[in-house]
């Protein structure tokens, strides 16, 4: 057994190390790894989900993210990094749903990279109480379905929302046209969703829920998706009528063909 990782949940989780030296996980229930391990787990996750974000989102004194779901936290802790490091002053709410509740507490034996171990405290207040806050910080995780969680919140809330759920064939419920409708309704209209999903069904679930939808492409990383109610600039629009007229069987995923 890696001895780095002897008191993690290795029941259910096995331990990887990704291309770009930092530890992610495979989940041997959803048979499917916390993140891509070409990319690397930090690597996703500050270029596909946080600078892809911040590039878009318009300047405010409160930022309210959704990310869906916890998992390991990359995307929180990446979040907090990257407003570290870019000495950036506004408020930072954090709302993480998350089924695992034996997850979440082994996560203090986690192995982050360098870059989290600033955050060591944060991983630990997580673990023990699920809330974590300073003067200009609140993270807070919810053990319970995404799915249900999501209809609490209040019209047009967020800035951003990470949607990195397991893939579309293993989590088919976090990805249907009825679930992104209700991240429609708590997404602010200049709010941007990322995620790493370039699927035409994610794509569609996304457009048919009135998002544009763009291709977001950073160096040394595989390309990945935004979706915004308003138009971006700098970043190529998806063509999806093109899309749509050259893949005329291709249908978003519904509610009715997946179980919640
Ligand atoms: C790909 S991982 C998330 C990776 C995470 N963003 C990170 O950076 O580590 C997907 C997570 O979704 C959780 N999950 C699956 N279905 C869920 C649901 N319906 N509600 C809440 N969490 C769910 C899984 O337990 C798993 O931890």
């Amino acid at each position: 057994m890696n001895t780095l990782t002897s008191s993690f949940d290795d029941e259910q989780h096995k331990i990887i190390l990704s291309e770009d030296g930092s530890y992610t996980a495979y989940s041997k229930e959803y048979d499917e790894h916390y993140h891509s391990l070409k990319d690397g787990a930090l690597n996703e996750s500050l270029s596909k989900h946080v600078i892809a974000a911040f590039k878009f989102i318009q300047k405010s004194d409160e930022i309210n993210i959704l990310d869906i779901c916890f998992g390991l936290g990359f995307n929180t802790l990446a979040t907090l990094y990257y407003v570290k490091q870019n000495n950036i002053k506004a408020k930072i709410n954090i709302y993480s749903p998350e089924l695992d509740t034996t997850l979440i507490e082994s996560l203090r034996n986690f192995t982050y990279p360098k870059e989290f171990e600033e955050f060591k405290e944060i991983t630990i207040a997580l673990a023990n109480n699920k809330v974590y806050k300073n003067e200009s910080w609140h993270v807070s995780i919810y053990l319970g379905n995404a799915r249900e969680y999501i209809k609490e919140f209040s019209h047009a809330k967020f800035d951003i929302i990470y949607q990195d759920a397991f893939s579309p064939s293993s989590n088919p419920i976090l990805w249907t046209k009825e679930y992104f409708k209700d991240l429609a309704n708590i997404i602010k209209k200049d709010g941007i969703i990322t995620t790493y999903s370039v699927a035409l069904k994610t794509r569609l679930a996304l457009y048919e829920n009135g998002f544009n939808v763009y291709l977001y492409s950073a160096k040394g990383i595989r390309d990945s998706t935004i979706a915004s109610f308003s138009e971006l600039y700098d970043i190529k629009k998806v063509d999806m009528l093109h899309k749509i007229s050259c893949n005329k069987d291709v249908k978003a995923l519904s509610d009715d063909e997946v179980s919640y």
